[in-house]
């Protein structure tokens, strides 16, 4: 009768205990591999072993038995492992191993397996097992590469630490307390220091916090992530600025943010829209500066998220010297910048061993209607210069590079909302660009890139969105 009830996960403490592999091939090769870092004892029968098979016998690591497997050979195993690459014979292994109550594996035949093997995401102590019941090892594979990605490395840090002071926290504090200690510390500003590599700084705060006795490991201060949030498409955000998007208690944005990116924030959060709209500044910078102040005052996890890189024409160091005068803690996280991310998706290299060996980025922002660049470098022929805020000054930009020496079919092209289902490029030439643009409906942003690399989007330019799919982003 087909079994079907759901296995029960379990993991396996193996330190010392006999364990049979038969076969010696690729599949008992991935096994043994596992088994050696559990420190089972490993016997593996079979007449040829594959090479790391032979290896690991050589160097004791495991027995190998070089002959075919025969029924008798599970007795006294805890587990038994048949995966030779004879149905027959692992069919027997089981039969065999069922008789005696002994556990079995069939490579051949999940079925029929008294337990299945994971797909197994692991972060040092921290283990992810994921399993389809048999149904589809495959989906359980693409899970895992997904998880895995997305799983921070120093989750195991964060393991380690904590093992480190479970005794002394199991000492200290009450029972009915621990659990909310380390929901604190797990989640707060600590685990935060860990995955920023500030490990050290994270053991002493946990330290420090137990020496006081107090039961609140979290300071009653909070503390602001100025996340870069990219240039639209959600798909470019970063795994981190992702994990500190769902964590925050207030975000607050720029314009230029997506909505779809700020549908991932934790939807009981508060969101304060704090950029330019239409022209003018919904919040002066100092009063963004003092508000992130005062919210993480009040012990708030605080997201400043910002389109872009934070630190590329995203005012991204003002804000977090304020923050470092007033000694509330912050983390940067970086975001793909408009310069990468609109290139890209327009085809556009922004270096070129043929064309550029230097990109420059620039503002064209207008100030006074005017704009004080250095135009006779910017003007050189091998490099690409990126100029960000520049539709205004659209027509002033093409006029001094012309003046300053560049011919008047030189590439340039402008990309508006780029790496969004709405982007358009205008290709065109510094004589020719203003009036294409000018025929066009320039609402969102949109970036200007100068240089002979633009001619390369014709042969490499691969996104044409379709405007169905609009809804997404
Ligand atoms: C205040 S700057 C911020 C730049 C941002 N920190 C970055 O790294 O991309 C805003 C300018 O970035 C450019 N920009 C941002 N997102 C863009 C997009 N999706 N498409 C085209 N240009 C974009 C435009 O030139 C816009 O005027």
């Amino acid at each position: 009768m087909p079994n079907t009830a759901p296995s029960l996960p379990i993991f396996l403490r193996l330190s010392d205990r006999p364990v049979l592999v038969a076969g010696a091939g690729r599949i008992a090769v991935r096994r043994i591999g596992r088994l050696l870092e559990s420190g089972a004892r490993i016997t593996v029968v079979a007449p040829h072993a594959h090479e790391q098979v032979r290896a690991w016998a050589e160097a004791g690591e495991l027995v190998w038995k070089k002959r075919e497997a025969v029924e008798n050979d599970v007795d006294g195993y805890t587990l038994v492992f048949a995966a030779t690459d004879d149905t027959a014979v692992n069919a027997m292994l089981a039969e065999a191993a069922n008789k005696r109550q002994v556990l079995v594996q069939r490579a051949d035949d999940a079925a029929a397996s008294d337990f299945l093997v994971p797909a197994v995401v692991q972060r040092d102590a921290l283990q992810i097992a994921i399993s389809s019941d048999g149904q589809a090892p495959t989906l359980a594979r693409i899970l895992r590469t997904r998880l895995d990605a997305w799983i921070p490395r120093a989750y195991g840090d964060l393991a380690r630490l904590a093992g480190d002071f479970r005794d002394i926290v199991k000492a200290r504090l009450p029972r009915a307390e621990r659990a909310g200690f380390w929901l604190r510390v797990l989640d707060g500003p600590i685990a935060e220091k860990v995955f920023t590599g500030r490990m050290a700084d994270a053991r002493r705060d946990l330290a420090e916090t137990l020496e006081d006795g107090a039961q609140t490991p979290t300071p009653a201060r909070g503390e602001v992530y100025l996340v870069g949030g990219g240039p639209g498409d959600p798909d470019l955000l970063t795994s981190r600025a992702l994990r500190l998007i769902q964590r925050a208690d207030v975000v607050l944005h720029d314009s230029l943010i997506a909505p779809a990116i700020l549908d991932l924030a934790n939807p009981d959060a508060e969101f304060i829209h704090v950029g330019k709209r239409a022209a003018r500044h919904t919040l002066p910078q100092e009063d963004i500066n003092e508000l992130m102040v005062r919210l993480a005052g009040e012990g708030k996890r605080v997201l400043r998220l910002k389109g872009g890189d934070p630190f590329v024409f995203g005012r991204g160091g003002e804000e977090i010297a304020q923050l470092a005068e007033a000694g509330v803690p912050f983390q940067v996280v970086p975001g793909i910048t408009a310069a990468s991310g609109c290139a890209a998706y327009a085809g556009i290299p922004l270096t070129h061993r043929d064309y550029a060996q230097s990109v420059t980025f620039v503002t064209g922002h207008l100030k006074a209607g005017e704009l004080e660049l250095s135009w006779s470098q910017l003007a050189k022929r091998g490099q690409t210069v990126v100029f960000f805020m520049a539709v205004k000054s659209l027509p002033i930009i093409c006029e001094k590079l012309r003046q300053h020496g560049l011919a008047d079919d030189w590439p340039a092209a402008l990309v508006i909302e780029g790496t969004t289902v709405r982007q358009r490029l205008v290709v065109g030439s510094l004589v020719d660009l203003p009036e294409r643009v000018a025929a066009e409906v320039v609402e969102g942003p949109a970036l200007l890139i100068v240089g002979e690399v633009v001619r390369l989007n014709e042969t490499l330019g691969w996104f044409r969105p379709s405007m169905e799919s609009e809804s997404q982003v």
